[in-house]
């Protein structure tokens, strides 16, 4: 498995596990899954509430903790400094684990004005060792701008929506020019038309491989580290088997002509939508 360095030496697999909706016994059996076909990064978070479902499924592996790279995310509530400590350890209690190796900003609300707050609670669960690394999910440059102005502290990790029908191009500019990686968010675009693009469809053909996995290697291809997510193992083992083909650059561009200004899933642009 390939591997991308964050900008303070943490090692990630170029493509992780997405845990959103996977809950109870059926969970941890579709996580466990996922661990055993080799997935070796999971992505969760305290709004998930399935923190305890991933870390059943992490002991139930057998697969030393070290070995994974888990990822969680404090909820747009808990943006005050000492609610957020709490709520860092309240993530890990769910999880029954001693640390996180990511710990996210959810959303940024900017509306409210809390989330250098929340960055600073971060950097001391960081410094208490809660966390290896600290980072964001669905900010914007000027969001970023303002916790580097304010801490010295760049994130390590942007988290954002990103697919097909919306690539991201000037994010993704931004946070390479930054050394922050950025990871894709509904990478398979939640199975919606993207799935059945008849342009990418063309491409899977000539290629002999599935939409599925055409989309993920192009956003590997792109430099993005995508978390699909699916309950199924034939499909966590389709999306993990993208490694062992490339795209050309003409294939590549083709894909990311497909971006659209009204491309989101679910119009959640983070300068308006907040959640809590
Ligand atoms: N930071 C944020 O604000 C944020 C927001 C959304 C999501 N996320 C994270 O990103 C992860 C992935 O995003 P997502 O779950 O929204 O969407 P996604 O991974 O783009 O798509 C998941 C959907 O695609 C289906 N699917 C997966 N692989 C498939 C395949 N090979 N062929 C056909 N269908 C397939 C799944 O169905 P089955 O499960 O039935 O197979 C599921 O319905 C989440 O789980 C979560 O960890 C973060």
């Amino acid at each position: 498995m390939p591997t991308i360095t964050t900008n303070n030496g943490l090692k990630l697999p170029a493509i992780g596990f997405g845990t959103y909706q996977l809950k109870g016994a059926l969970g941890v059996n579709a996580i466990t899954s996922a661990l055993n076909i080799g997935y070796r990064l999971l992505d969760t978070a305290f709004n998930y509430e399935n923190e305890g479902t991933v870390g059943t499924a992490i002991k139930r592996s057998g697969i030393p903790r070290e070995q994974i790279i888990i990822s969680s995310k404090l909820p747009g509530r808990h943006h005050h400094y000492q609610e957020a400590l709490e709520t860092i350890q309240e993530s890990l209690y769910r999880a029954g684990l001693d640390y996180y190796d990511l710990y996210l900003i959810h959303w940024p609300n900017p509306k409210r004005g809390l989330y250098l707050e929340a960055w600073q609670a971060l950097i001391t669960a960081q410094k208490m060792g809660l966390i290896r690394e600290i980072g964001v999910s669905n900010f914007l440059p000027e969001h970023i701008d303002h916790l580097i102005e304010q801490t010295g502290i760049t994130p390590a990790v942007n988290q954002i929506e990103l697919h097909p029908y919306f690539s991201e191009k000037q994010l993704r500019k931004y946070d390479q020019q930054h050394h922050i990686v950025t990871w894709a968010w509904s990478p398979l675009g939640r199975a919606n038309a993207v799935l059945k693009d008849p342009i990418i469809a063309g491409i899977a053909q000539d290629v002999n491989r599935s939409i599925s996995q055409v989309i993920l290697r192009w956003e590997i291809q792109i430099g993005v580290l995508p978390i699909p997510k699916s309950a199924h193992s034939i499909r966590q083992l389709e999306n993990y088997q993208v490694f062992d083909f490339e795209l050309s650059p003409a294939q590549v561009q083709t894909i990311s002509n497909l971006d659209r200004a009204d491309g989101r899933t679910q119009n959640q642009d983070p300068a308006e939508y907040e959640e809590f």
